[in-house]
C-alpha cells in the first residue's frame, strides 16, 4: 500500500444539508464580506465564507479604543459596526455570489422582531448557502442579557429565525463558551430547529491599562480570541458531539494551522473556521486548508470526513490487532 499524499486527501464535507469542497471557512467578523481576503486568494476555494454579523441598521459600533492585545489572544469589542441589512444585501452578498463563494451570512438583533426581519430577507436572498446566527448579543427586552447566555432566551432567537428561514437553507446557531454547560444549550436550540451549530464566539475578557489605572477598551468589556481560547473551544465541541454525535458541528477558536483543524475535527467537528490570525496573516485560512490534507494523508486518512469525532472512539489496547 502506497503512502497517501495530501492531494489524494477528499476534504469533500457535508455539513447540514451543505456540501463542501472543503471543511474551512472564514469565522465572522474576521474577513468582513471577504472581499480584502481576494487579494490573497480566491475566496470561492474556500468551504465557505462567513461574513461579519450583519444587523438590520447601519451601527457605528463601540467607543475607542477597541482592541487589546493579550498574551496568547486579542481582545475586541467592536460591537457589530456595519452597514446595515439593505447595503449588505445589495452590495456585499451579490459581490460573494457573482465570485461563486459560498456565502454562510451571520445575522444579529437585539430583539426576536429584528432577527426575524433579518432571517427573512437574508433566507430570500438568492446564492445564500447558510445562515448563521449570531446569538452573542443583549437582548434589550430582557435587561440586555445576552440571547446566548440563557437555553431558552437562545431557543426563542432559533425558532424565529428557523420559521422565517426558507427550509433549503440551513440554519448554523453560534454558542458562547461563557455557559455553566454549553451541552444545554446546544440541546435547547436544536430542539428550536437548528440544523447545526458553530462553537464557539468569543469569551468576555477584560483588560487594565496600569498606567492610567483604567480599562484598556473603550467598551470595558471585550471578546477573547486567538489561541488562548482554543483548548475552552475544543473542549465545547467535544462535549457537543461527545452528547449528540449526530448533531453538524462547525468548530472555531484559536485555529491556525492544518495541526488545529485536525484536533476540531478529531473532537468532533465536521468543519472549522479560522478567525484571528487572519489579521497577521491574511492567506491562513488557505493554509490551513492545504495543511490540513497534509496532516490528514500523514496519518491515513483518505477522507477529511473519516477524522470527525476520530479521537471518541476507545484508544487500541497494546497487542490488539482488531
Ligand atoms: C475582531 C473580531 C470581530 C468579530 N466579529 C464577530 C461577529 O461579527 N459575529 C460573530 O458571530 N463572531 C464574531 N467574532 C468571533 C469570531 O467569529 C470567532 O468566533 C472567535 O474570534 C474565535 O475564533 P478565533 O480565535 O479563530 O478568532 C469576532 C472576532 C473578532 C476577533
Amino acid at each position: 500500500m502506497h503512502a497517501l499524499s495530501a492531494g489524494d486527501v477528499d476534504l469533500t464535507t457535508i455539513l447540514a444539508d451543505m456540501t463542501l469542497p472543503n471543511p474551512v471557512m472564514t469565522a465572522s467578523g474576521c474577513a468582513a464580506a471577504g472581499r480584502e481576503l481576494h487579494q490573497f486568494f480566491d475566496v470561492a476555494d474556500l468551504g465557505a465564507v462567513v461574513t461579519k454579523s450583519i444587523m438590520r441598521d447601519p451601527r457605528s459600533g463601540r467607543p475607542t479604543p477597541r482592541m487589546a492585545e493579550t498574551p496568547s489572544g486579542m481582545l475586541n469589542s467592536i460591537g457589530l459596526q456595519g452597514p446595515g441589512i439593505d447595503a449588505f444585501l445589495a452590495v456585499d452578498l451579490p459581490w460573494l455570489v457573482r465570485r461563486r463563494a459560498r456565502p454562510i451570512v451571520s445575522i444579529a438583533g437585539s430583539t426576536l422582531v429584528e432577527y426575524a426581519e433579518l432571517a427573512r430577507r437574508v433566507g430570500q436572498s438568492p446564492g445564500v448557502t447558510a445562515v448563521e446566527v449570531n446569538i452573542s448579543c443583549p437582548n434589550v427586552e430582557n435587561r440586555g442579557l445576552v440571547f446566548a447566555c440563557d437555553p431558552y432566551q437562545a431557543a426563542k432567537v432559533i425558532s424565529v429565525v428557523r420559521r422565517e428561514t426558507p427550509p433549503g437553507v440551513p440554519v448554523l446557531a453560534k454558542l458562547s463558551p461563557d455557559v455553566t454547560s454549553i451541552v444545554t444549550v446546544a440541546e435547547s436550540v436544536m430542539e428550536a430547529g437548528a440544523t447545526g451549530l458553530t462553537l464557539v464566539n468569543t469569551l468576555l475578557g477584560i483588560s487594565i491599562d496600569t498606567e492610567s489605572l483604567r480599562p484598556v477598551l473603550g467598551g470595558v468589556t471585550g471578546g477573547l480570541s486567538g489561541p488562548a481560547i482554543r483548548p475552552v473551544a475544543l473542549r465545547c465541541v467535544w462535549q457537543v458531539h461527545q452528547a449528540m454525535p449526530e448533531v453538524p458541528v462547525v468548530g472555531v477558536g484559536g485555529i491556525a494551522s492544518g495541526q488545529d483543524a485536525l484536533e476540531f475535527l478529531l473532537a468532533g467537528a465536521s468543519a472549522v473556521q479560522v478567525g484571528t490570525v487572519i489579521f497577521n496573516d491574511p492567506g491562513a485560512p488557505m493554509r490551513v486548508v492545504a495543511e490540513l490534507a497534509a496532516e490528514l494523508a500523514a496519518r491515513g486518512f483518505a477522507k477529511a470526513a473519516d477524522a470527525v469525532g476520530f479521537a471518541h472512539r476507545p484508544a487500541r489496547l497494546p497487542g490488539d490487532t482488531g
